[in-house]
């Protein structure tokens, strides 16, 4: 626990500098003059120092990424030590199963070979289910409980290909309508896909392989993976949810799983976790951090240890957005959004027109993929707006002009922002693994799950609880 909140308070202190940085809008990059507010000095020098002749912003920081010789080189650097990637504390999952002498489930990936869905899902799916089902045998659970289960991917895939018994739980009518319809399909595609490729059932907890019953049972409902819709909170009964659809007199022992939950129902899916004493592991990946409560109250769902909340520590909405960022992406994509640039002239021509925006700030939502040009783009903004601005498309096109040239500086800030962005989301997962800690989960961790470009929400909170 002390290495977990020693990592948190240095990224804590770390982030401190830059927080009104990370909480600054994009959309006022010209109108507020961020570049001279918040770009720290020492960069700002060398950015007009160094003249660096790169057509693409990107280029500069994949030159600085090792760079120990500029100011940028390490400020990116402090930024990785406090980031995800290179925080000691995570382990990958072989690490978590030689920890725990799991028995790897084999990986039967017949499933893939018959796109039952995206290759982003589905590299999600099998990665988790690996896991849960490694868990559900080191732990003998008897259920998992898949907490927001959407679509019901993940859970089809535990009971088809892993035989689990699993409850879903999502708040959405229509996904866990669709959920079932879907399930039922998938186990009878599952089925055909298994005489297709001539492919074992094979068993799970000792069941004898089964490939004549799955060609029988070829019409069959999925019996498994049940569904309830339902909006989970911190005082959900989940045991008895469970009990209602899958009746017996045995004391059930149900792992607690979610895969991109979002907002809030990460810290309820742990929260949870600690009321179940009958839930002998959980497994969290959360999403959407932009939606957390984030305050000092009883309601409030960021921050959740009591080293964080005694420390009176802010974040921002802005900050948390922009932990949501893919940097793994951008920097192999090499591509920022154009639309980032229009956007602030835009503001900043606004604000010329008709004045500085107080409040929630003018929203045109996204425009940029129609719009071949900025008067194009600002013609649409201001009736989206609904102003009545005379205006000429010369005088719209002169104002662009006059901030062509600070495009570099515009993508330089932006930059700096993705690169800060894994601090945040450190910050994040950390507080949660803490707050586990906290409360007597000796065994919690917070595992890589997923490839980062492949999957952007890529690590999870496991949790195992010691047999009582
Ligand atoms: C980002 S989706 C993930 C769905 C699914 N786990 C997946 O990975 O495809 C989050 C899901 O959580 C559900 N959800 C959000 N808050 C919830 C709550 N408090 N109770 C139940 N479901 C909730 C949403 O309806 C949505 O389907």
């Amino acid at each position: 626990m002390d290495k977990v909140r020693k990592k948190l308070q240095e990224s804590v202190s770390f982030i401190s500098s830059y927080l009104p940085l990370v909480n600054s809008h994009m959309v006022e990059f010209f109108s507020n003059d961020l570049w001279e507010a918040h770009v720290p000095n020492k960069i700002k020098t060398e950015f007009k120092e160094k003249h660096w002749n790169k057509e693409n912003i990107i280029d500069i920081f994949l030159e600085n990424l090792e760079a120990s010789h500029s100011e940028l080189g390490r400020f990116i650097q402090s930024c990785s030590a406090n980031s995800l990637e290179k925080n000691e504390i995570i382990i990958g999952i072989d690490e978590l199963q030689k920890a725990f002498r799991m028995n790897r489930c084999s990986n039967m990936d017949c499933v893939n070979k018959d796109k039952f869905m995206s290759e982003k899902k589905f590299h999600e799916v099998k990665k988790m289910s690996e896991l849960v089902a490694d868990l559900v045998r080191t732990t003998d659970a008897t259920h998992v409980i898949d907490i927001g289960d959407g679509k019901g991917y993940l859970s089809s895939y535990l009971s088809l290909v892993y035989k689990l018994q699993v409850l879903g739980l999502d708040s959405s009518t229509n996904l866990t309508q669709g959920a079932a319809e879907r399930a039922n399909k998938l186990q009878k595609r599952w089925n055909s896909a298994l005489n297709k490729f001539d492919i074992e059932d094979e068993p799970f907890n000792n069941e004898t392989p089964s490939k004549t019953k799955s060609i029988e049972d070829t019409n069959k409902r999925n019996e498994c993976y049940k569904q309830v819709t339902k909006f989970i909170t911190y005082d959900t009964d989940l045991k008895n949810l469970l009990y209602e659809k899958f009746p017996g007199s045995i004391e059930y022992q149900y792992g607690l799983i979610g895969l991109h939950t979002c907002g809030n129902l990460s810290p309820i899916c742990l929260r949870q976790f600690l009321y179940n004493n009958n839930a002998p592991f959980l497994v969290n990946i959360g999403c959407c951090y932009h939606l957390l409560e984030e305050g000092n109250d009883h309601e409030s769902t960021f921050p959740m240890s009591n080293y964080l909340k005694q420390s009176n520590f802010v974040l921002g909405r802005n900050a948390r957005m922009l932990s949501l960022q893919a940097p793994a992406r951008i920097f192999v994509s090499k591509e920022i959004p154009q639309t980032l640039m229009f956007r602030a002239v835009f503001e900043s021509f606004m604000e010329h027109k008709m004045g500085k925006c107080i409040g929630k700030g003018r929203e045109v939502g996204r425009m940029r993929s129609k719009c071949s040009s900025f008067v194009e783009y600002s013609r649409k903004g201001i009736k989206k707006l609904g102003y009545n601005i005379h205006v000429s498309d010369e005088e719209i096109a002169t104002f662009f002009e006059k901030y062509a040239p600070s495009l570099q500086f515009l993508e330089f800030y932006f930059m700096i922002r993705v690169v800060l962005a894994p601090v945040i989301e450190n910050i994040i997962l950390l507080d949660r693994l803490l707050f586990l800690q906290e409360n007597g989960i000796k065994h919690s961790f917070l595992v890589k799950l997923f490839d980062s470009y492949v999957s952007p929400r890529c690590y999870g909170i496991v949790a195992i609880r010691d047999k009582q």
